[in-house]
């Protein structure tokens, strides 16, 4: 199956019902800042696995787009944010919104999209331990989700180990994915087992996710991620290719001239490049990729039991997608 194909026919189902739930209200000023990034798009990966852990499961779809939609919601306050923490000018091709629109008016629309996404679960059409049992996923993934941002910036200009940025992308970007799917589930009606599993299933694509999107940030094509390329290196932050470069870069004057470059916020294009070359010639690119292959098997394992449908299939081709993606 074609990961991208079947993301593009869910993006078009929530992409109506997405825009649905923002209402014009005053002050409209931050009504517009909170819909550019739902409006915008992006990959809507989070709504899609919602809609197809119920699937998978025997559910009924179109009883988990409002889920869907909440998650979205959820996703887009994170990154209104993360791109003020990140100092960040490029999210999905467009100018950031506290760049646009200032600091106060940033926080708030991520806050306001935030609260939408609960008052959508509320009205959510299950019984009322299902509404529960999503509510515990999602609550302690944006609970989670704080810590792991909280780590990631603390980690700036630091060198962790592998286990600290394995935990950190956990918390910071699996919890939600295993959120989605979870929750999908549960509206799926799912047993708890079969919950359990999916929530597995979606924490580990999330690593490979997340260990690629790292990938990308320095190696990939700002034109087609619609976000800056570069801007991990120069704030030093130290993801999977940084640990493993630190490691494995033998020669001391390489070492040193790649120091020189890390955590440097003027660096120039030309030394980013240089950064890009030292990391191939280590083998950084090549373990982080591999290891971001290891969580997708691990991911697609944990499903493997679930009963043939279109929807275990594009589950299986979406953890591959996950990390063979140029956006
Ligand atoms: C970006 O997520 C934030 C991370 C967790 C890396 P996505 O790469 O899924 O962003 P969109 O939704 O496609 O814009
Ligand atoms: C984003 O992490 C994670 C969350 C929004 C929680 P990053 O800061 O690494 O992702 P990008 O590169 O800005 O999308
Ligand atoms: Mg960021
Ligand atoms: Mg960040």
């Amino acid at each position: 199956m074609d990961a991208k194909e079947y993301l593009m026919k869910t993006s078009k189902e929530v992409d109506g019902p997405i825009k649905s739930y923002i209402p014009d209200e005053e002050p409209m000023r931050l009504i517009e800042a909170s819909r550019r990034y739902p409006y915008a798009g992006g990959k809507r990966m989070r709504p899609a696995m919602v809609l197809a852990a119920c699937g998978a499961v025997g559910g009924d779809r179109k009883k988990a787009m409002p889920l869907a939609v909440a998650i979205e919601y959820i996703h887009n306050f994170t990154l209104i944010h993360d791109d003020y923490m990140d100092g960040d000018s490029k999210r999905r091709g467009m100018t950031t919104i506290h760049v646009d629109y200032g600091m106060p008016t940033a926080i708030l629309a991520g806050d306001a999209l935030f609260a939408k996404a609960f008052q959508i679960i509320a009205e959510l059409d299950v019984d009322g331990e299902k509404l529960r049992e999503v509510l515990r996923y999602v609550t302690k993934a944006v609970w989670d989700l704080a810590r792991g941002q909280e780590m990631d910036t603390a980690n700036e200009g630091q060198l962790v180990s592998e286990e600290v940025y394995i935990e950190t992308i956990r918390l910071k970007t699996s919890v939600l994915f295993a959120a989605a799917a979870a929750g999908g589930a549960i509206v799926g009606g799912a047993d708890k087992k079969t919950v359990e599993a999916i929530n597995e299933y979606a924490m580990a694509l999330g690593l490979g996710f997340q260990i690629f999107d790292d990938y990308l940030g320095i190696c990939g094509d700002s034109s087609k991620t619609g976000k800056s390329v570069g801007n991990d290196i120069r704030k030093g932050k130290c993801t999977i290719l940084i640990t493993h470069a630190m490691s494995h870069i033998k020669d001391p004057k390489i070492m040193a001239e790649f120091k020189g470059i890390l955590g440097n916020m003027d660096a120039t294009e030309e030394q980013i490049a240089r950064a890009r070359e030292i990391l191939t010639e280590s083998g950084s690119i090549e373990y982080a990729r591999k290891t971001a292959q290891k969580k997708v098997d691990e991911a697609i394992s944990k499903i493997k039991f679930l009963k043939p449908s279109e929807e275990k299939e594009f589950m299986i081709a979406l953890a591959q997608y996950a990390i063979n993606r140029d956006v």
